[in-house]
């Protein structure tokens, strides 16, 4: 196990209630920073560490963190699925996303280890809450069927928009995606369909426009080719799952399309809100996640 020496696992903290972030890369997750403000302001005792996990032993790292007295765990990239597999329960909305991003370290006896997905929680809050655009009755794009598009689409139907297009470089994967999803989505009243990235609006702009692409790590801004024909209708709202400067030209190229009255929301709040709602799975608490969201989106600030 390799908790990083800084996160004050002092012998002190080593008798308070464990988390972390597990993934690989952790050094710059701000999970950390979220969950401390989360225990300060609920009067939780809690130490929340970051968990570097070697790729081929996420299982063993994670049984050496439990084994160490912890009583959860964020599970972050690469290791989604690989933590799918290792919960012992899923939450009926991680058995839809296929993915866990929080586990629960539950005895045998109270059923064993509690493997949820609150991301898709996360992202709707953020866009319904902090951005106060309810998503019923509204048309959404999502770009991108990899892990991201997948751990929010249950979550996005559940908002009961009126249909959601997933569109995916390999649009094969769009079609999984959604066929995955459409028991849920004729439940909800919801229309799905799914296509390649040149598809993206077959019938008009989206009011709702979310990147679940992976594009800007390597350098690829915007995932949809230009068409020349808008895909976010003007005043609507632009979300990339990303945050801080990764998440800006596509931010940008979305708000050529929305203009004035269009708004957009980068993956900060999402990452803020999907952490209150792991941290009422561990604590029983819901934190207030406007305040933090602000401090942490302050800081990230002056650091750029
Ligand atoms: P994550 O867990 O972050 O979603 P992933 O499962 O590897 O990572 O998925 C990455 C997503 O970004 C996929 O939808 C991928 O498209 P493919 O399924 O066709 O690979 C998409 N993606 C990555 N780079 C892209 C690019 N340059 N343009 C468009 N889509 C891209």
């Amino acid at each position: 196990m390799s908790a990083d020496s800084s996160a004050s696992v002092s012998s002190a903290a080593a008798a308070l209630d464990r988390y972390a972030v597990a993934g690989n890369p952790v050094a710059h997750s701000r999970s950390p920073e979220i969950h401390a403000a989360f225990a300060v302001q609920t009067g939780q005792s809690l130490v929340y560490e970051r968990l570097l996990c070697p790729l081929d032993a996420f299982e063993a790292t994670i049984r050496g963190f439990v084994a160490a007295g912890a009583r959860g765990c964020n599970v972050t990239v690469p290791f989604k699925f690989e933590a799918f597999r290792l919960a012992q329960r899923l939450t009926p909305r991680a058995r839809l996303a296929g993915a866990v991003n929080t586990l629960r370290f539950d005895a045998e006896a109270a059923g064993g280890w509690l493997g949820d997905n609150t991301d898709g929680a996360g992202l709707v809050a953020d866009i319904e809450r902090n951005a106060a655009r309810p998503l019923r009755g509204q048309r959404v794009l999502l770009i991108g069927a990899g892990g991201a598009s997948a751990g929010v689409l249950g979550s996005l139907i559940a908002a009961r928009p009126a249909a959601i297009r997933v569109v995916n470089r390999s649009p094969d994967k769009a079609l999984a995606l959604i066929d995955s999803h459409r028991a849920w989505a004729d439940q909800h009243g919801v229309a799905l369909s799914a296509g390649p990235l040149d598809a993206a609006a077959p019938d008009g702009p989206h009011e709702v426009l979310i990147n679940g692409t992976s594009a800007s790590l390597s350098g690829a801004g915007v995932p949809l080719p230009e068409t020349g024909a808008p895909v976010l209708a003007r005043g609507g709202l632009a979300v990339d799952m990303m945050y801080g400067p990764s998440a800006a030209a596509f931010l940008d190229w979305a708000d050529a399309q929305s203009g004035p009255g269009g708004a957009r929301r980068d993956g900060l709040g999402m990452l803020v809100e999907q952490a209150a709602e792991a941290f009422l799975v561990w604590r029983g608490v819901r934190p207030d996640s406007a305040s933090v969201l602000a401090d942490v989106r302050r800081r990230l600030e002056s650091a750029a």
